[in-house]
């Protein structure tokens, strides 16, 4: 089992952008801290871009070995691409958001992707990320 850890657009700005969503980590702290709570339980691969095409491209390239951490960030809002995708290589996946998506703005309570998820973990932070990894540590089907 491979956990794979997906960012869409604007996650390559954390520790810059609204630190009051999003905290002052960057993406590298993110990384860093996932691979030092996931350490010895499983590989672990990460993933950001800022373009649709590209996540829809990395997505369609996963394997059976893979189990997705994606936050589509604003794609989650918008992309049935995203969301073919997902359906196309049926790999399990939770779905994170840093930020309580459900306290902010009513455009942000739309997502194409929870009803295919297998969860979805919104408003905790990084810590999100963790308790994603666990889950499918705990859960490898
Ligand atoms: C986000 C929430 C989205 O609404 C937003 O567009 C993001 C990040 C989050 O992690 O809280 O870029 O997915």
């Amino acid at each position: 089992m491979r956990i794979t850890v997906v960012n869409g657009p604007n996650l390559n700005m954390l520790g810059k952008r609204e630190s009051g969503f999003y905290g002052t980590f960057t993406l590298a702290d993110l990384e860093k801290a996932i691979l030092d709570h996931v350490k010895g339980r499983a590989e672990v691969a990460f993933y950001q871009s800022n373009h649709e095409g590209e996540i829809i491209t990395y997505l369609q390239n996963l394997g059976e070995n893979d189990r997705l951490i994606l936050n589509a960030a604003s794609l989650t809002h918008t992309s049935i691409g995203i969301r073919d995708a997902l359906n196309a290589t049926k790999v399990p996946f939770v779905e994170v958001h840093i930020s309580n998506v459900y306290a902010r703005e009513e455009f942000r309570q739309k997502s194409y992707l929870s009803d295919i998820a297998r969860g979805v973990i919104a408003g905790l932070g990084a810590d999100g990320y963790l308790a994603a990894a666990d889950y499918f540590i705990r859960n490898q089907k």
